[in-house]
């Protein structure tokens, strides 16, 4: 329920941002939650039955990679896919047919990411690795992981980001720093939708190429500097900066906390952190997104009242607040 008004809320105040129908962005996000439940739903019955049916929840984890197996559990869980006995043991129903995906905004991330990657969730739960971990090097990994980030949905979401977080206002002299600027997604779009220089930060020497191609794209070469570093020695790198983006970074990251405790450090007082973070909760869209997410590499996305702690103890304050499609925070360094 609280879900479903959040959805309404972002649909009539926040649609207008999108470059697709609000309508549009709903149905995408449906069919994005849906189809990584089927596949999660299919491979386990396919290949990993054995492990689940007629077998307790802890039974399930302590035969699996447990972080992975508890992730899906609750996938499976928000899809029906499975029910209990009386003895509270597992019974997995037969899959029905896989869902149609029509909205274009998920069709892009669901053909070129999303099913390429469900192909290793046996593997991955039964070994704990993660063969398309992003760390990992080769063409296969690369090619699917640039199209988890560069798709029309999450292209259409950081325009949004950047709209809604105000960073659109910042002045021509502004210095904004986007953290985990990863292929340099997140820094075009800083680059086309705002007119202050941009430091992009990541510590794969590799993300340069990206920024640099990107920033070429939009002719912005001469207002973007890339570094090679992490978040958890973010003032070694830059200080009294403007602004700091982190979309989707904190979960890839060794130190969560001390990354945010160092972008505070590294702002000028009354400077502003946009912080956008899948979070860990009860809805399916944010269980379906881990799950994804967790297979490519990444940590388990934190739970919204643990990611709030570590705002808080960077001694930021938060300003704003959007709950959907995924949790984006405005935040503020103090002035005193
Ligand atoms: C999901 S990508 C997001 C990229 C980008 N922000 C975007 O919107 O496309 C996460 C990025 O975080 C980076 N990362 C991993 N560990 C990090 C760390 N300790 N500090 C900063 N960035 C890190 C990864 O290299 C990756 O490029």
């Amino acid at each position: 329920m609280r879900r479903l008004v959040s959805m309404i809320k972002f649909l009539v105040k926040y649609g207008k941002y999108f470059p697709a129908k609000p309508v549009e962005v709903a149905r995408a996000v449906k069919e994005f939650t849906g189809t990584v439940q089927y596949l999660t739903h299919r491979k386990v019955y396919d290949h990993l039955r054995d492990y689940f049916e007629e077998k307790r929840p802890e039974e399930v984890v302590s035969s699996l990679d447990p972080v992975g197996a508890r992730v899906a559990l609750d996938v499976l869980d928000d899809y029906a896919a499975i029910y209990y006995d009386s003895q509270g043991r597992i019974l997995l129903r037969e899959p029905g047919p896989e869902p149609s995906v029509k909205t274009d905004l998920a069709r892009d991330l669901i053909e070129g990411a999303v099913k390429p990657t469900f192909e290793t969730l046996p593997e991955s739960l039964l070994t704990g690795k993660r063969p398309l971990a992003y760390t990992v090097k080769g063409a296969e990994v690369r090619r699917i992981f640039a199209k988890f980030l560069d798709n029309t949905g999450y292209n259409a979401f950081r325009a949004w980001c950047i709209a809604v977080s105000g960073l659109e206002e910042l002045p021509e002299n502004a210095v904004v720093v986007d953290v985990g600027c990863g292929l340099g997604l997140s820094t075009r779009v800083l680059l086309e939708r705002t007119k202050a220089r941009v430091i992009a930060l990541d510590p794969y020497p590799e993300a340069e190429m990206g920024v640099m191609l990107q920033a070429k794209l939009v002719g912005a070469e001469n207002r973007v500097q890339f570094i090679c570093g992490r978040g958890e020695e973010l003032t070694k790198h830059v200080k009294d900066v403007d602004a700091a983006l982190l979309i989707n970074v904190l979960h890839w990251t060794a130190s969560p906390a001390k990354v945010l405790t160092e972008v505070a450090k590294a702002l000028k007082l009354g400077g502003i952190a946009v912080v956008v973070q899948s979070v860990y909760d009860a809805s399916p869209l944010n269980r379906a997104t881990t799950l994804f997410t967790w297979l490519l590499g990444s940590n388990v996305h934190p739970l919204r009242r643990v990611l709030e702690d570590w705002i808080r103890v960077s001694g930021l304050t938060i300003e704003k607040h959007v709950g959907y499609p995924l949790d984006l925070y405005v935040l503020r360094k103090p002035k005193a």
